[in-house]
């Protein structure tokens, strides 16, 4: 069996991959990375199957040429846009014989707050714990172990529309690997760029990228908020193009290349540019950055008003930028924390080698794995000591393997595709 981690982002203008694996300190090494342009995607849903399997199987290659190895199996990204949220409840009583909320319990409370209306074409795919309750008491650390009569939770139930999550799988498993498991858009952010203390005292991770802005907010280490807005890099490109009378692919260079420029001097330049209409005319470059701020500021604006509107933005005290939509222009923090008002930063993944904005999801799925994995270990460790010393108690077999069968973000969403096909 490979020890390799296999992550794949499928996203509107580019497909993503990576691969890394767990160190003997139980740490994630990111080993390689491969990107293909993919025109297969709109709005996190797969328009071309063909053109998304072209571009897998591009990442696939450069990943197998690196490791020298075949890639048969990969964990992939589900994009905020593909979700709904929900908050439900889940509450269970605690067997009266060991009177002790154990892994299994987790999961029984879990699997109760699903137990909802779920509309036609949706279904469930997790449930993500935002508060415990122990009898009746607001539970402030992992309840495991703890003495109860009655379990309750909070969680944020996540539903996702069956056919574009379908399309998605079906192209993987036509580039000739299987989904081995999903991750949700907002975990691997979390994962990738957020420290515990950001989580904890409150931050939204944004992530703009083609077409789309997927914002996720964490507090007190929970997420609390995901949501996903049509607006992205593609409308500066467009703004360009209409204003500039240029092609759309003359203007996305054009935005690439030059970008912002804020020194004075630069701005007064001009550049010759091809129109639409053959012509050749003369644009100044403070001109082509007055186009691409205007639309940049309308675009955190409106991530602005949608914190405010769903009254989060009083309880975050920062901001990751992540995705290319934005990230990449110069000064991008400073226009932004004179919108926001609060310190901002661009999200990078802590590994060498896949420090860009721009892999933000598919480092983080590795990370999500790889937590999962370690979580899965401990548990099965812990399990195995509770076997040797249980012989006096009274835990049938099938308790037990239901406890191995725990727990991980990773490991509930393979259950589900279980399920699922
Ligand atoms: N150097 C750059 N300067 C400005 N914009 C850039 C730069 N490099 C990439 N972009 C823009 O980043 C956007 C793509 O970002 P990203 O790769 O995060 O999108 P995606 O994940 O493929 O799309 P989505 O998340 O919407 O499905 C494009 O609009 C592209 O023009
Ligand atoms: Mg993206």
């Amino acid at each position: 069996m490979s020890k390799h981690i296999v992550a794949i982002d499928i996203g509107a203008s580019k497909v993503c991959a990576s691969a890394g694996f767990i160190d003997n300190n139980g740490d994630l090494q990111v080993e390689a990375l491969a990107t293909a342009k993919c025109t297969g995607v709109k709005n996190s849903v797969i328009i071309s199957i063909d053109d998304v399997v072209k571009a897998i199987v591009k990442c696939k290659n450069q990943l197998e040429d690196i490791l020298e190895t075949s890639i048969e199996r990969a964990y992939m990204v589900i994009p905020n846009a593909m979700c709904e949220y929900c908050k439900n409840k889940g509450v269970i009583a605690i067997s009266q014989e060991s009177g002790v909320i154990k892994e299994k319990d987790i999961k029984r409370v879990l699997d109760s707050s699903k137990l909802m209306h779920v509309s036609e074409g949706k279904e469930i795919i997790e449930a993500i714990p935002m508060e415990y309750y122990v009898d009746g008491y607001r539970c402030y650390k992992n309840p495991i172990g703890m003495e109860a009569s009655r379990l309750e939770v909070d969680a944020l139930v996540v539903m996702a529309e069956m056919d574009p999550l379908d399309d998605f799988i079906r192209s993987v498993n036509r580039a000739g690997i299987k989904v081995e498991g999903i991750s949700l858009q907002s975990i691997s952010l979390a994962m990738a760029c957020l420290s515990r203390e950001q989580r904890n005292s409150g931050v939204a991770v944004v992530d703009i990228g083609l077409e789309t802005v997927d914002i996720s907010v964490y507090k007190n280490d929970k997420t609390c908020y995901n949501s996903s807005m049509i607006i992205g890099g593609h409308n500066i490109s467009k703004d360009i193009s209409l204003c500039l009378k240029v092609p759309y692919n003359n203007a996305e260079d054009l935005k690439i290349q030059y970008g912002i420029v804020s020194d004075e001097e630069k701005r007064k330049e001009s550049i010759k540019v091809k129109t639409s209409y053959d012509d050749i005319v003369e644009v100044g470059l403070g001109t082509l950055s007055q186009i691409i701020e205007a639309r940049v500021e309308q675009i955190l604006q409106i991530i602005k008003t949608e914190l405010e509107k769903n009254e989060l933005y009083d309880k975050i005290s920062n901001i990751v930028l992540v995705g290319g939509g934005i990230t990449q222009f110069k000064h991008i923090i400073d226009i932004a924390e004179d919108i926001f008002k609060m310190p901002i930063e661009i999200g990078m993944p802590r590994h060498v080698g896949a420090l860009s904005p721009v892999y933000a999801n598919v480092v983080g799925v590795l990370e999500d794995v790889a937590n999962s994995l370690k979580e899965e270990l401990e548990v099965n460790e812990l399990n195995s000591t509770e076997h040797e010393e249980s012989d006096f108690e009274d835990d049938s077999e099938e308790d037990l393997d239901e406890e191995k069968n725990k727990s991980g973000i990773m490991n509930k969403i393979k259950g589900f595709l279980e399920e699922f096909f």
